[in-house]
């Protein structure tokens, strides 16, 4: 596994601003905490990939307040900045300690408030989906530090994690992902930071952008997906492709390269013009950062983790807007994409 470079570790980023903000006050949340209720008594004790829980999990998410539902309509249509952080969602009480090392998957009932909150934003953007190499499959995964994997490129680390689109050597990747805050670090300094292409480009001259739309790149599949035995890595692939004005972006800058000296120079370039254009947050209890895969890049500040029991823990679920191309990889009704070797 390489290491992220000395002088690659710092990133400068503006703070995610207020149009890309919806800050939840608690009475708002009252219908929602009603039919959460109502959802738990129908359907406690079934598990949360069962379909019907899922589309009753859906109709819940109808009671969400309608300027939160307003503006997921409008980022699931055009999602411009690429991400939208929204503040004021509910968090379980009481909060168990959070692991010290990897336990796979944690004891939650399968209906927790936090898990109906996340599967409802998300279900609003598209449907919900997993993979079987990653976190048994699970559609709401845990992320929280595990002593020894410090310098791991995945969500078990808590050295700076390099920008990269979600799973971008995935067939499948999600469309949109979404990190949901149940316990912030002790200092307060891991900051969740995004970009989108569109802002980037823009910083981009028309040579690069030619070689980033060419399949000139591939990427090493993630350790957490295939372990750490020989590295494994996608045909070549282009970094861009879709039509100038608002192109799609698959890009990693940690696990991708190009193959020849032309199109590292592009890569160079392009996590230049990315680093440009990076907003960032330290996410607090109760945040949830949703992220268009599909056009923005994320990645995190470098944390310090005591793993006693009180380190940060996010929950992580991605969706995608159509079930149906990864239909050959997943059970009939399943949400669950088998293995990708
Ligand atoms: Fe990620």
């Amino acid at each position: 596994m390489s290491e992220v470079r000395e002088s690659d570790r710092r990133l400068r980023y503006a703070p995610v601003p207020p149009e890309m903000t919806v800050a939840l006050g608690p009475d708002e949340l009252t219908g929602f905490r009603t039919a959460i209720t109502r959802l738990k008594d129908d359907h406690e004790g079934h598990p949360l990939g069962d379909p019907a829980t899922l589309t009753a999990i859906e109709i819940a998410a109808g009671h969400l307040p309608t300027r939160l539902l307003a503006r997921l309509i409008e980022f699931r249509t055009v999602s411009g900045a690429g991400a939208l952080l929204i503040k004021g969602l509910p968090v379980d009480e009481p909060l168990p300690a959070t692991p010290t090392y990897d336990v796979g998957s944690l004891p939650w009932p399968p209906l927790a408030v936090s898990t109906i909150a996340q599967v409802g934003v998300m279900s609003v953007l598209g449907e919900v989906l997993s993979y079987a190499d990653e976190k048994n499959g699970d559609l709401v995964q845990d992320v929280y530090p595990v002593r020894g994997a410090e310098s791991r490129q995945e969500n078990t680390g808590s050295e700076l994690l390099e920008l990269h689109v979600e799973d971008g050597f995935h067939p499948f990747r999600p469309h949109y992902l979404s990190l949901y805050c149940l316990r912030d670090d002790h200092a307060r300094t891991a900051t969740t930071v995004t970009a989108s292409i569109g802002d980037a480009v823009r910083r981009l001259p028309k040579q690069w952008i030619e070689v980033l739309r060419q399949p000139l790149f591939r990427i090493r599949y993630s350790s957490s997906f295939v372990g750490d035995g020989p590295a494994r890595y996608t045909a070549r692939l282009p970094v861009l492709t879709g039509p100038d004005h608002d192109p799609d972006l698959c890009v990693d800058f940690h696990a991708m390269e190009g193959v020849d000296e032309r199109s590292r120079l592009a890569l160079a370039e392009l996590s230049g013009a990315m680093r440009a254009a990076l907003v960032g947050v330290v996410l607090t209890p109760g945040d949830m950062l949703v992220v268009d895969n599909r056009i923005a890049v994320h990645g995190r500040t470098g944390f310090r983790p005591r793993y006693d029991g009180r380190d940060r823990w996010l929950r992580r679920c991605f969706a995608v807007s159509d079930l149906r191309p990864s239909r050959g990889v997943r059970d009939k009704d399943g949400r669950v994409c088998g293995s990708i070797l």
